[in-house]
């Protein structure tokens, strides 16, 4: 098996996320194996993180890698005006992986490239941990694993997804990766957050159901077998007008899921904010707590993929 970066969820093929699932499966049951020893992982955070940022270092130490990094980028001479470029390429001295987020969209692909350089790179493989509103792959991974172990199975879900579909990079990454498995999309959002025509067009490239909706209403949450929810990001508006419009515009309550099916499970990227309130929590129903938990194990299978591990 050879190394391999995770760049963009559209080059996983259906094989590739079927095998990270059963690998994730074995490491839930067995999280502590010692098959990053000697490996050095590099985490490059240009954007805050908790989940990623804490699963994917907590994925190394428990296959016994080390892990080096910063997470506040002020604190780097990028400061001093270092190019990406060249930090990518010192870290490809230091480390064997590269785990990067960053708020430009295509960093970890053009990271990737440049390490694609045999003259300059150690075939050092990187990790895509968001970037910009483009993509998230380890975040729609999860999101996939926690679909198959709470439904027991991929197959024909009703997903419905709220909330910022413009600018959420999660958003795009799941319909990518759930096309293989014949989703029925229902996507609610205020006008100013609809999902992009980019978007649109892949799920009518590829055959896939969608429904577009402004309400968020009972009757749609009675018909799915997943509801996502998500975060109106804040970072990402220029216009502050905007977003004070449309930050509260969707609040899930615990009444609303009185007529909903017995397998709908509540899932959300995180963080949240105030788009679910805390008295879902109290529901079997609300799954996203253990979503995030999911990632470790995830994480763990992505990276022995990415470095050519068999686990
Ligand atoms: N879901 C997610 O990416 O969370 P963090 O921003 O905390 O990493």
């Amino acid at each position: 098996m050879g190394k391999k970066s995770l760049v963009s969820i559209d080059e996983c093929s259906k094989e590739y996320i079927l095998e990270i699932l059963d690998c994730a499966r074995r490491f839930e049951q067995e999280p502590n194996r010692k098959l990053l020893e000697g490996k050095v992982v590099a985490t490059l955070f240009f954007e805050p993180s908790t989940r990623t940022r804490l699963s994917f270092e907590t994925a190394v130490n428990r296959l016994g890698g080390r892990v080096i990094g910063f997470q506040d980028a002020s604190t780097t001479s990028s400061t001093k005006g270092e190019t990406l470029r060249d930090t990518i390429l010192m870290v490809n001295n230091y480390a064997d992986l590269i785990i990067m987020r960053h708020y430009l969209e295509g960093a970890a692909k053009y990271a990737s490239e440049i390490l694609s350089i045999p003259e300059f790179s150690r075939g050092v493989p990187v990790i895509n941990a968001g970037d910009g509103a483009n993509q998230h792959p380890s975040q729609t991974l999860l999101d996939i694993y926690s679909i198959w172990k709470t439904q027991g199975k991929l197959t024909d879900q009703v997903v419905t997804i709220v909330g910022d579909l413009k600018y959420g990079r999660a958003v795009h990454s799941l319909i990518a990766g759930l096309w293989h498995f014949n989703p029925t999309f229902h996507f609610i959002a205020p006008n100013e957050l609809k999902l992009p025509d980019e978007q649109k067009s892949f799920c009518d490239e590829k055959g896939i159901q969608y429904y577009e909706h402004t309400e968020f209403t009972e009757e749609i949450i009675n018909r799915s077998d997943i509801l996502y929810m998500t975060r109106i990001q804040r970072e990402r508006f220029t216009d502050m007008e905007v977003y004070e419009r449309v930050k509260n515009v969707y609040v899930l309550k615990l009444d609303m899921l009185n007529g909903s099916k017995d397998n709908l499970r509540i899932l959300h990227p995180l963080p949240r904010v105030t788009e679910i309130a805390s008295d879902v929590d109290s529901s079997p129903k609300a799954y996203f707590i253990h979503q995030a938990g999911n990632g470790i194990f995830i994480r763990q299978a992505i990276l022995c993929k990415a470095l050519g591990i068999n686990a």
